[in-house]
């Protein structure tokens, strides 16, 4: 509110061509309190001024006025404004307590939807930290989607076709043991997988029986049908086993193979507006003027391709959704494969194709190298899911054995704990895998946000808070920073979604909770001055705490 007041003032100050949009994107929070609480940098409008920034400050400063504002002075470029703290405090505690945990939504998103294309594994293969990630942060961005107004569908495309299911098959047939595929299917399968790889090296004609698998799945041969139903149905048994742990859920599991009887009419409209070009017998999208390698659409074998399924998929999403925005959640190395088929989309003239959007993110590695099922170098997520849950456990027995839901608060904290440790990065860098700072409890990590609102639970049962007590005219300077952190919020929300990037809500809750903390250190909440009042702080910042976590797909013990 404070920045739309000043941006509104100044613009009108400054004339029609400073536009309001364009001073609130030069609106600064200052990082030291002596510099106020906003500010705005004059140094842009020296040129048109033809003044030096100090004096254009100096001169804009005392004109300044607004209830909201205590004071406005000029410190060398820059016009530093202090709000009035009490009215504003007024003002964010009325507004968490209207609006409960509906504080910090939007309605920017009202009448639109989002189709979010996240988590995607591959069946026969172990959930890897990539599709990890994907899963995280595309839940994530469906959260706060969701809270900026939209509807969301989250879609689970599984990786279910694909030459590579002819090589396994081929390997099945070869060295497959039912018994052991039944009672571990994922290691067994990638097992006998890779050593199809290694095999092939030495003996080419592997490839040829791998190929001639794919064939008879192709055309619909009922024991590659049946071997393959199977594999995905074991597969995806497994991987419900962490997306229960994970606590995340999706609107539509379709898998690659859906678009099989339906590439003809993709590949039919790509002839018919003479997109196609023949290159070595196989059929392209030509994308030379894109700057980009051409799109291959099917292979000289008559086989179609990845691309050829997405394309497929996008086009009858479209039908099906009528998205406003499209995001697919994968990993950067596939940001060509995106660009390619967003360009055919555009060839094509579907206008919506710019609403598709790659929202890519760096790789787990490992010693600096990426991790690979075929080198045999995954990590089982579903063990590490499980050790961070048993050390939560541990962890529980020793400081609070008498504690009431002991595992359903062992599951919040150590799920929490590895979904924090992704989401608190920026999705684009690569993160260094590293077990131990997966599953520590401290420092940055979402059990000390769990801790930090079960703190202030307990403070609220203490003072025996109840919200027809509660109390909005706080006058307490030692609360200001955390008033202010806790007004951030909304504004926090909106940037997340709108950039993409969840790791601005983590981040945001890291520094509430300190600054919760370091409130709680210095003064002393339950005196009787202003008990009530205090108290309603308590309860914003828990409300703040609880509903950040679970943008993040994080649940909140009351105790722990
Ligand atoms: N299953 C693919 C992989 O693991 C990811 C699929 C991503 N989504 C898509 N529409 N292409 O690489």
């Amino acid at each position: 509110m404070e920045k739309h007041v000043l941006a509104l003032q100044l613009s009108h100050l400054l004339g029609e061509e400073y536009s309001r949009d364009w001073v609130h994107s030069l609106i600064e929070i200052p990082k030291q309190e002596e510099l106020g609480d906003l500010a705005f940098p004059c140094f842009q409008l020296a040129k048109s001024f033809r003044q030096p920034p100090a004096k254009i400050a100096g001169q804009l400063a005392p004109r300044l006025k607004h209830d909201l504002f205590a004071s406005v002075q000029p410190t060398g470029g820059y016009i530093n404004i202090f709000l009035n703290q009490r009215f504003v405090t007024e003002h964010t505690l009325k507004q968490l307590l209207t609006s409960g945990t509906d504080y910090g939504s939007h309605e920017f998103g009202a009448n639109k939807n989002v189709v979010l294309d996240m988590s995607a594994p591959n069946i026969a293969k172990p959930f890897s930290m990539g599709h990890l990630r994907s899963t995280v942060i595309g839940n994530a961005l469906a959260n706060l989607a969701d809270k900026c107004g939209y509807e969301t569908v989250k879609i689970n495309y599984i990786g279910d076709y694909g030459t590579q299911f002819g090589k396994l098959l081929a390997a099945y047939k070869k060295w497959g043991n039912e018994e052991l595929v039944r009672a571990t299917p994922l290691p067994e399968l990638t097992k006998i997988y890779v050593k199809f790889h290694e095999e092939s090296k030495q003996n080419p004609s592997l490839i040829e029986e791998g190929r001639d698998w794919f064939k008879k799945l192709e055309q619909n041969d009922p024991e590659a049908i049946e071997l393959w139903k199977w594999f995905k149905d074991a597969s995806l048994t497994e991987f419900n086993k962490i997306y229960n742990l994970l606590g995340v859920s999706f609107d539509l599991t379709r898998g690659e193979a859906y678009y099989n009887d339906k590439m003809d009419t993709t590949v039919d409209l790509l002839k018919d507006k003479g997109l196609l070009a023949e290159s070595d017998g196989a059929k392209v999208v030509p994308l030379d003027k894109e700057s980009l390698p051409p799109c291959l659409i099917m292979k000289s074998d008559g086989t179609t391709i990845y691309a050829t399924r997405d394309l497929t998929a996008a086009i009858d999403r479209y039908h099906s959704y009528k998205f406003d925005e499209a995001l697919y959640v994968v990993g950067h190395e596939q940001t060509l494969h995106f660009q390619q088929i967003k360009h055919v989309l555009k060839k094509l003239n579907l206008p919506w194709a710019q609403d598709i959007k790659h929202i890519s993110f760096g790789m787990m590695l490992q010693n600096g190298t990426k991790m690979s099922t075929r080198r045999g170098k995954t990590i089982l997520l579903e063990e590490v899911l499980k050790e961070a849950i048993e050390r939560a456990k541990a962890n529980i027995e020793e400081k609070n054995p008498g504690l009431a839901d002991k595992d359903l608060v062992a599951k919040q904290v150590g799920a929490g704990a590895v979904i924090f440790h992704d989401l608190k990065h920026d999705r684009r860098n690569d993160v260094e895998f590293s077990l131990e700072d997966m599953l520590t409890f401290e420092g940055d990590t979402a059990p000390y946000l769990q801790y930090a609102y079960v703190r202030a639970q307990s403070i609220l049962d203490k003072g025996e808070f109840k919200l027809d007590k509660a109390d909005v005219s706080l006058d307490d300077s030692e609360a200001w920073p955390l008033v202010k952190q806790l007004r951030h919020f909304p504004d926090i929300v909106e940037k997340a979604y709108t950039e993409y990037d969840p790791s601005k809500v983590a981040r945001y809750l890291l520094d509430a909770a300190k600054t919760f903390n370091k409130y709680y250190a210095g003064t002393r909440i339950l005196q009787e001055d202003q008990l009530d009042a205090r108290l309603t702080l308590v309860h914003g910042f828990s409300l703040v705490i609880k509903e950040g976590l679970r943008l993040l797909g994080i649940q909140t013990p009351n105790k722990m």
